[in-house]
């Protein structure tokens, strides 16, 4: 299989839709490689993993562990590690924490999230030949409230501006996470780099979702989400018939024991 370069994404705007995912584990990532362009290791792991409140308690330890078991076990996809929140406040530090991902899981590069106000970090963790992906719109590092943005003409005047200040920083490509349609369109048609929507409409060259929350294991389900299984039903299903069965000493059977 032919692992996918930062130069194949690049090539792929305004042609082939880019598909990414956001996952955490060796074993989904294993199972869902051959079929992304990139891997996302989300700081949403923080809530969806670990039941924090908010990604803001999600630390680079914990970034680099997931980061190293998703990495190790993929062949194909681009793996990008999410720098968590406050560990890129000023360029020097940002670098450190940066490198430090990178040398200990050999990742493909690292996200942050923000506007106008990290493209001097971007800068310079790209100068220093760092990959780095972008992220606008909804920034849940440090949104106060979950909803959709750009709906306002002065906020969809910010976040273009913040998509295209990010994009000539350097970025190889941005998240926009939850914004209007209209809004989405314009950042995508305006910027030169791949745009990779969550809840910001077909019109981006790429989507990206949860993939604990599109199969239905996590229990977040905003409009954005279509739900392509539902495995907490399955799991409720089997576990009910594993303690049913215990319970009647009816597992394990003969199958399962050895003489
Ligand atoms: O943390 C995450 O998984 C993300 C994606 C939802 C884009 O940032």
């Amino acid at each position: 299989m032919n692992k996918i370069s930062i130069k194949k994404i690049l090539k792929k705007k305004n042609k082939v839709p880019i598909v990414c995912l956001s996952t955490y584990s060796a074993a989904i990532a294993k199972t869902i490689d051959k079929y992304c362009d990139i891997i996302l290791v989300g700081d949403s792991l923080g809530m969806v993993l670990y039941g924090m409140k908010s990604t803001r308690e999600v630390k680079l330890e914990t970034m680099i562990a997931h980061g190293k078991a998703v990495k190790n076990s993929t062949k194909n996809s681009l793996v990008v590690i999410d720098m968590p929140y406050r560990t890129y406040p000023n360029q020097s530090i940002a670098l450190k924490n940066a490198k430090r991902i990178i040398k200990l899981t050999k990742c493909d590069g690292i996200k942050l999230e923000g506007g106008k106000k990290v493209t001097n970090i971007i800068k310079h963790l790209t100068r220093n030949n760092i990959p780095v992906m972008g992220h606008v719109g909804l920034l849940p590092q440090t949104a106060l409230k979950f909803k959709v943005r750009g709906k306002k003409p002065l906020e969809r005047k910010k976040i273009l501006e913040d998509a295209v200040a990010v994009a000539n920083s350097g970025v190889f490509a941005t998240i926009i996470e939850c914004v209007i349609e209209e809004l989405a369109k314009n950042i995508t048609k305006k910027i030169k780099i791949p745009t990779i929507g969550i809840g910001a409409s077909k019109h981006c060259d790429g989507q990206i979702l949860v993939v604990d929350d599109m199969l239905g294991i996590s229990n977040f389900s905003p409009k954005f989400v279509k739900k392509y299984s539902n495995i907490n039903k399955i799991i409720k299903k089997s576990v009910m018939s594993y303690a049913n069965e215990v319970k009647l000493r009816k597992f394990p059977t003969l199958k399962n024991v050895y003489k």
